[in-house]
């Protein structure tokens, strides 16, 4: 994996964690049990902290960062998607991004709630639990209740990547430069 100290600020990333030689993780980053960074992901703690809970998974082209004196949390059990960008947000336990989507600096996003692909939340957005939100800018779409089938798909999701943090480090071998 490639990370990075600055100075003194050095990524505490937990063994049972997996972090793609091919992402980036630089600086002030804490990283919890068996979460998944896929390839091309940046993660970088040079201006503020990042802390991302366990069982989180952070896709492919995804990118966080924080302002000075800003600390980004993202909770347990997160679903990043593909190329999402995540800027001094906090994200609560549960809670999915869509691919694509943007969080602007002081947004908000609840526990268990999903933000569609593509969406944008405005600084310091707010959301509320168990509720999907949706376009540009994003707006409330509908209730997320625990039987939703797109809460199903989300726990899916969840579970594959904890499968795969378990599984890259003695399966994945690189077999061509
Ligand atoms: C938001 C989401 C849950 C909606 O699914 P749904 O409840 O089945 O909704 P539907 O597809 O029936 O669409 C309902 C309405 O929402 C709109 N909508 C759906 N997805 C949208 C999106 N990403 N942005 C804007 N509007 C969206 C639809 O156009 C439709 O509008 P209408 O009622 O005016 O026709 C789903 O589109 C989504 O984004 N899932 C996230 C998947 C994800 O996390 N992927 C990551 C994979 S790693």
């Amino acid at each position: 994996m490639v990370v990075y100290a600055l100075g003194d600020l050095v990524p505490d990333i937990a063994d049972t964690a997996y972090v793609h030689p091919l992402a980036c993780v630089i600086g002030d980053v804490k990283i919890g049990e068996r979460v998944f960074v896929a390839p091309q992901a940046s993660i970088r703690g040079d201006n503020g902290r990042i802390e991302i809970g366990d069982e989180t998974n952070i896709q492919d082209g995804v990118v966080i960062h924080s302002d000075p004196a800003f600390v980004t949390r993202i909770g347990r059990r997160v679903n990043i998607g593909h190329n999402a960008s995540i800027h001094s947000s906090y994200i609560g336990d549960g809670a999915a991004i869509g691919m694509s989507a943007v969080l602007m600096v002081g947004s908000v996003v609840a526990e268990n709630c999903l933000i569609a692909n593509a969406a944008l939340l405005h600084p310091k957005t707010e959301t509320e639990p168990y509720r999907v939100y949706a376009g540009v800018p994003a707006r409330l779409l509908r209730d997320l209740g625990p039987d939703d089938p797109a809460r199903r798909t989300i726990e899916k999701y969840v579970e594959t990547y904890v499968r795969l943090t378990l599984d890259y480090p003695s399966r994945l071998v690189k077999i061509r430069d």
